[in-house]
C-alpha cells in the first residue's frame, strides 16, 4: 500500500489525510469543493505546527508530510491510482452509495474500498460495487491525528484478506484496530450515542444542569469530555443521524432521539461547527462556557 485516496476534505477527511501523510505514504485528497481543499490543507498545516510546537515532530517532518498530500476536485481522476480509496464524505446513505458506485469504475480493480462511516451499513455500501469483498469500515475518530483507535467493521461480504490489510495499515499509521462486525452503529456508537442521549434526556427532564451533567462524567470515570461537550463536538446533527440509525436498524424505541436534540438540531444549534449547542462556542477561546439557554 502506497497510495491512498481519501474522499472528503471536512474534519475527519483532512484528520485522516494528515495521518497518512504523515506516515510515509502518499495522499490525494478529493472534494468537489476547490475552497474546502485549500481549507483542509490549511488546517493540517495548523495542527502539524501544533506537533512542532509540541516537540512530537520536526520541521522537516512537517514539510515533508504537507508534500505527500495533492488534492482533486474529482473521483475519476483522485482514485484512478489508489492502493486504498477512504470515503469520509458526509453521513448520507444516498450519496455514499453514489460516490461508491463511482469509486468502483475509477479505481484499480485490486483497490480496496474503505468507509471512515460512523454508522452507515458497510453491507449496504458495498453491495454497490463490484468487489464488496474488498469494501470495509475504517472508522476513525476525531481528532483523527489525536485518537488511537481504528474501528475496523467487516461488512457481510468482507474477506479476510481485506480484513487482515486494514489491520496491518491502522498499526503502520500507530494506531490500535479493534474488528467488529455490520450492525447498526457498530460497537462505538451503539455505545455511546445512547449514553449521550441520555445525558440530554437529564438535562431535559431537569435533573441537573449542563456543567454538572459533564462534571460527573469528568471528573466521575475520567472522561476527557462530558457526554453534553462531547456531543457538541461531534456535530448534534452527527448524533441525531446516528441515533436515529440505531433506532431503525434495530426497531427499538430506546434510541428514540430525546426531542430536546432535534429541536436544537432542527434550529441550527448543532454544536462546535455552528458556534452554539449546549456550549457557546467563540473562534480562538477555550474557555468552555454554557449556552444561555441552559443557564
Ligand atoms: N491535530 C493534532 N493534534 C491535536 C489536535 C488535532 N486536530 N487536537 C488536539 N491535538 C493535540 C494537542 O496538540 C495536545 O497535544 P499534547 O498532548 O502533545 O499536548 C493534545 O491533542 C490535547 O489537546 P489540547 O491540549 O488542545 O486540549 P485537551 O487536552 O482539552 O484535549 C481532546 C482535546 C484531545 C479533543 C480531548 O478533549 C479528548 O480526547 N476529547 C474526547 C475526544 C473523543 O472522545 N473523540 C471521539 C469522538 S467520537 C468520534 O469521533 C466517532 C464518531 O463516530 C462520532
Amino acid at each position: 500500500m502506497k497510495n491512498i485516496a481519501v474522499i472528503g476534505a471536512g474534519t475527519m477527511g483532512n484528520g485522516i489525510a494528515h495521518v497518512f501523510a504523515q506516515h510515509e505514504f502518499k495522499v490525494t485528497l478529493i472534494d468537489v469543493s476547490g475552497s474546502q481543499l485549500d481549507k483542509a490543507i490549511k488546517t493540517i498545516g495548523n495542527n502539524l505546527d501544533r506537533q512542532v510546537a509540541k516537540g512530537s515532530l520536526n520541521e522537516e517532518q512537517k514539510t515533508r508530510t504537507l508534500s505527500n498530500i495533492v488534492t482533486r476536485q474529482t473521483i475519476a481522476e483522485g482514485v484512478a491510482h489508489a492502493d486504498l480509496v477512504v470515503e469520509a464524505a458526509t453521513e448520507n446513505l444516498d450519496l455514499k452509495k453514489e460516490i461508491f458506485r463511482q469509486v468502483n469504475e475509477a479505481a484499480p480493480a485490486a483497490s480496496i474500498l474503505a468507509s471512515n462511516t460512523s454508522s452507515i451499513s458497510i453491507t449496504t455500501i458495498a453491495a454497490c460495487t463490484s468487489r464488496p469483498e474488498k469494501v470495509i469500515g475504517m472508522h476513525f475518530m476525531n481528532p483523527v491525528p489525536v485518537m488511537k483507535l481504528v474501528e475496523v467493521i467487516n461488512g457481510y461480504s468482507t474477506d479476510a484478506n481485506t480484513t487482515a490489510t486494514i489491520v496491518e495499515l491502522s498499526r503502520a499509521l500507530g494506531k490500535v484496530p479493534c474488528v467488529v462486525n455490520d450492525y447498526p452503529g457498530f460497537i462505538a456508537n451503539r455505545i455511546l450515542m445512547p449514553m449521550i442521549n441520555e445525558a440530554i434526556f437529564s438535562l431535559y427532564e431537569g435533573v441537573a444542569g449542563v456543567e454538572d451533567i459533564d462534571t460527573i462524567f469528568k471528573l466521575g470515570m475520567a472522561h476527557p469530555m462530558g457526554p453534553l461537550q462531547l456531543a457538541d463536538f461531534i456535530g448534534l446533527d452527527v448524533c441525531l443521524s446516528i441515533l436515529q440509525v440505531l433506532q431503525q436498524g434495530f426497531g427499538n424505541p430506546r434510541y428514540a432521539p430525546c426531542p430536546l436534540l432535534v429541536n436544537m438540531v432542527n434550529a441550527g444549534f448543532k454544536g462546535v461547527k455552528t458556534g452554539e449547542g449546549f456550549y457557546k462556542y467563540t473562534a480562538g477561546s477555550k474557555d468552555l462556557v454554557v449556552s444561555e439557554r441552559f443557564r
